[in-house]
């Protein structure tokens, strides 16, 4: 029996307390895979348990679309099913079986599934795809299904056997999960050989994965005593001229397994731990057991071609996909609600990973102030993330809690706020947990306890809850509320001073209004959360003592649990300047009426080097919006525009040539807020171009304001030792090339040909392309209308790497001031590509999310629809995501909120819309925000 029904044209929703087991737990499964490009069979044979007491019905799911699955045969103890004895649900997808045979509790159900995908055709990179003429899985969240009818569901799981045939020449290497068992030549054809690979442990279906193609291998053996043999394989495989540049990832494979023994106790489970770099991808990687799958932008670094920050991503992202192995897949997700158990909980743990390297763990030795100003810049550029990604998406129609209610398409919720505002809340239980215990470590005993008792499960965030409860003798029943409301809340502080009692009276207010879908449902109350404020005092000397609690020190926890609650500070010697929500302790929005001068008092003089960094986001945030106020009232601004340049460069100055200060933080002082945090303070009648315009003011002003010391800095930062990607030495060159592109900014010759100069004779990426960035922006500066020779030289030299290609598209495509006719050349490119996600995106989702001016337009709202319109027929995965560029569109002008909603309206025309698109589509007409 065959099927070509499209599955899943229904939309339905999925609710998180529907949950019910399934009917059948799947004990073992074996896979045959027989390997061609266009036409791969696979035989699976599933060992099946019934739930005791379940009804006898069996209902599995595939996938149909797009290159998905044929349905050849199924067939159940060993009887081949005829056609009247299954059903196939064209909408949904579900198999079902309504007559299985009744069992006793011991015995078992055999089921045999035969189908046929064709990897070629399967655009949409979910289940079994081929890419640039090798094969590769992505199952998670619901690839499994394209693949053969199952379960496909996170806990259900089983012990996987698969057999791999394939062509000789074409895919000599052969790869699945677990242990290879066996291998060789096919008895019955010469050309082809077969891989026997088993997985020692049980995994959902999400996990699963397998590789065919060409491709080379570095690799190294470490010291496992935790496995049998006493020792561990770890592999990067990657296209053959790939090598060179995977010795990165490799080393901070090991790095992540040291770390992880070290901090959490976790050791590495496997006999073989591989990654796979594969050029096109939906994500960023992927944790499948023992055979991890990589974007390979995630993987691949070499000096040359990558620059800093894609080194720091390889080491986060292979870590991330590391630490997966016990927060994810030895202890997974009871149902996709749950996303957040595993993937907030392993965002956490990688950010303190690259923290701990950035200092220095385990090599280098630092000094103190080196150490925490390594971590403070780690902080910072966490919170930037979180800021600009997540609270945009917390005021707008997706804003859903970390833990949804309900989903009409699991993979529109890996979001950041899964992730991201995830990992806040574990960093907040951390912080809780640590603080209740005299030991100071409640959260690693409260995760010993998780790893413990939930080992080889599926489960809860409320188990994980009560683990870290439990090991820290923490009560956190009102936390737990962060894990049921969406929005980001606003924390509003007030202080007041007795000078003769020495007392100092701080009062905390919390609000959060409900948000995007939470709108609708009128009976919703949102009781108050447990905020922890980390805080302390300074008077005009500094940082000061007082005692709250009857403890006496310069930093105080707040627990703020109720709506309004009054603190009591006692021994003030003089009018202090609170520094709250240090190390951005909580993911709030923080409203005090701090003044300009104590600002800058906090930038000069806080210990805590994270409020340093927000004290000048505040006042850099001033400074723009004087700019854009200005342009729509006649009242000049430049008064306050002149007088918060003046505080900026004046405090600033000393603090650029503070020798004890690493160039790294002071790099991060330099960079005003990015557009996307700026604008999410603008709750109507956003007007994008001011906006970019108010914030290009204030850059080119500072420039103008630290001129003197811009060529000082810019030849006492240079650096002839050899490249290395640690913390230090790309702190500087974060410094240095800040400082040419504000150098650029001044008008000044001279820094022209020093970016020339710098462009021509460094040999990293990481000082390349900040030198052709500066040259492209200031020749649009100057509106020279054509291509810069370094850009044309910039594609010749690395035209062979694909990830530097994306560079120069997505530098391109970012460039203010181009029209859309310049995007269209860019499309037309031969170089362009939309099957490929990195392609495609370095330019169209460049225009949509990263190039404001060019992008509000009416011509920039049409390419947003083409767009759309081009990748529904390929992958409706990555389509979805660029559909959620017109999420907040009702905050802008009017002019422009009609003409995105027309463009929304348009799009919900589309032929052959996948649920998930129109998921997000009709959310965004719906939904009113609010702010
Ligand atoms: N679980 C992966 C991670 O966070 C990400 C992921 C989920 C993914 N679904 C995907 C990657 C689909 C690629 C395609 O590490
Ligand atoms: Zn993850």
């Amino acid at each position: 029996m065959t099927t070509n029904l499209r599955s899943k044209t229904a939309s339905t929703v999925t609710y998180r307390a529907d949950y019910t087991q399934p009917n059948y737990w799947v004990d073992s499964v074996s896979m045959i895979f027989d390997l061609h490009a266009t036409h791969t069979c696979i035989a699976t044979t599933s060992i099946l348990r019934h739930r005791e007491n379940a009804p006898s019905i069996l209902e599995w799911v595939g996938d149909t679309s797009k290159g998905g699955i044929v349905l050849e045969e199924i067939s159940i103890n060993g009887t081949i099913l005829t056609a009247n004895e299954f059903n196939i649900n064209a909408d949904t997808g579900i198999l079902s079986v309504l007559n299985m045979p009744k069992t006793n509790l011991t015995d078992s159900i055999t089921v045999k599934v035969k189908t046929v995908v064709n990897p070629t055709d399967n655009t949409t990179l979910m289940g079994l795809y081929a890419s640039q003429g090798n094969l590769f899985t992505q199952c998670e969240a619901e690839g499994f299904r394209r693949i053969t009818y199952a379960p496909d569901r996170p806990d259900v799981m089983s012990r996987y056997t698969v057999i791999l045939c394939a062509d000789k020449n074409q895919y000599p290497v052969l790869l699945s999960n677990g242990n290879l068992i066996f291998s060789g030549d096919m008895p019955t054809d010469n050309q082809r050989h077969y891989a026997v690979w088993q997985d020692p442990h049980p995994k959902p279906s999400y996990l699963f994965a397998i590789v065919a193609g060409d491709l080379a291998v570095n690799e190294t053996w470490i010291d496992n005593p935790y496995v049998n043999n006493g020792r561990s394989l770890l592999q990067i495989y990657t296209r053959p001229a790939d090598q060179l540049a995977t010795q990165w990832a490799l080393d901070s494979l090991k790095a992540s397994i040291t770390w992880d023994l070290h901090t959490f106790g976790r050791y590495l489970d496997l006999e073989r731990y591989m990654v796979v770099a594969v050029g096109d991808f939906n994500m960023g990687a992927m944790e499948n057991k023992g055979l991890n799958i990589f974007n390979t932008a995630y993987v691949l670094a070499h000096p040359e071609t990558a620059t800093d920050t894609d080194f720091n991503n390889v080491e986060a992202v292979i870590g991330h996909e590391y630490f997966h192995n016990w927060t994810g897949n030895r202890i997974t997700c009871r149902d996709w609600f749950q996303l957040t158990l595993k993937e907030g909980l392993t965002v956490y743990r990688d950010q303190l990973f690259s923290a701990d390297q950035a200092a220095g763990f385990g090599h280098a030795v630092l000094s103190e102030v080196a150490v925490s100003s390594a971590k403070a810049v780690c902080r910072i550029n966490d919170v930037i993330t979180l800021k600009a990604a997540q609270f945009g998406e917390d005021m707008g129609p997706m804003a859903h809690p970390v833990r949804p209610d309900s989903f009409e398409e699991i993979s529109n919720f890996y979001t950041a706020t899964v992730y991201e505002k995830g990992a806040e809340i574990i960093r907040m239980q951390a912080l809780l947990a640590n603080a209740a215990t005299p030991t100071g470590d409640g959260f690693r005993r409260g995760m010993d306890i998780y790893f413990e008792r939930y080992d080889g499960q599926a489960v809860t965030c409320d188990d994980f809850l009560h683990a870290i409860s439990e090991g820290s003798g923490v009560d956190l029943s009102q936390f737990k509320r962060w894990y049921e409301q969406a929005g980001t809340p606003i924390v509003t502080a007030m202080g007041i001073y007795d000078a003769t009692a020495k007392r100092y009276t701080l009062t905390l207010q919390q609000r959060n209004p409900s948000v995007g879908i939470e709108i609708a449902n009128l009976a919703l109350t949102k009781p108050p959360l447990h905020i922890p404020v980390l805080m302390g005092l300074l008077n005009q000397e500094g940082v000061i003592n007082s005692t709250f609690n009857g403890q006496c020190t310069d930093e105080h926890l707040l627990h703020l649990t109720q709506i309004e609650q009054v603190f009591v500070f006692e021994g003030v010697t003089s009018q202090p300047v609170p520094s709250l929500l240090r190390h951005f302790s909580a993911p709030v929005k923080l409203q005090y009426q701090y003044s300009h001068t104590d600002l800058a008092l906090l930038l000069s003089r806080d210990s805590d080097a994270f409020n340093r960094w927000e004290a000048i986001q505040r006042l850099y945030e001033r400074w723009i919006f004087a700019y854009y106020e200005n342009t729509s009232s006649a009242i000049d601004s430049s008064v306050l525009t002149n007088l918060l340049a003046n505080i900026v460069c004046r405090t600033l100055t000393p603090i650029l040539n503070d020798i004890n200060l690493a160039a790294a933080f002071k790099a991060t002082l330099l960079n005003v807020p990015v557009y996307n945090t700026l604008a999410d303070s603008i709750a109507d009648n956003l007007r994008p171009h001011a906006l970019y315009a108010a914030r290009e003011s204030v850059i080119n002003q500072l420039a103008q304001g630290l001129k003197n010391t811009l060529p000082i800095l810019y030849e006492q930062l240079s650096n002839h030792a050899p490249y290395s990607p640690d913390s230090t030495q790309a702190g500087t060159r974060a410094l240095r090339n800040t400082v040419l592109m504000l150098w650029l900014r001044t008008g000044d010759r001279i820094a022209v040909q020093h970016a020339q100069g710098q462009y021509r004779r460094t040999h990293n990426m990481t000082n390349r392309i900040a030198a052709l960035s500066g040259l492209l922006q200031h020749t649009v500066i100057n509106e020279i209308d054509e291509l810069l020779p370094e850009a044309d030289d910039f594609y010749l030299r690395f035209e062979d790497n694909d990830l530097v290609i994306d560079k120069w598209f997505a530098l391109q495509a970012t460039l203010p001031y181009v029209k859309i006719s310049f995007i269209q050349t860019l499309l037309a490119h031969p170089a362009f590509k939309w099957t490929t996600p990195n392609r495609m995106r370095s330019v169209v989702f460049r225009v949509c999310f990263a190039n404001p001016v060019l992008f509000h337009t009416e011509a920039g709202y049409d390419f947003w629809l083409n767009s759309l319109e081009q990748l529904i027929a390929i992958n409706p995965d990555v389509a979805a995501r660029l559909a959620r560029a017109m999420d907040l569109w009702q905050r802008y002008e009017p002019s422009l909120a009609q003409a995105m909603y027309a463009k929304i309206q348009q799009a919900l025309k589309l032929p052959d819309l996948p649920n998930g698109v129109a998921e997000i589509l009709n959310k965004a007409l719906l939904n009113k925000y609010s702010i």
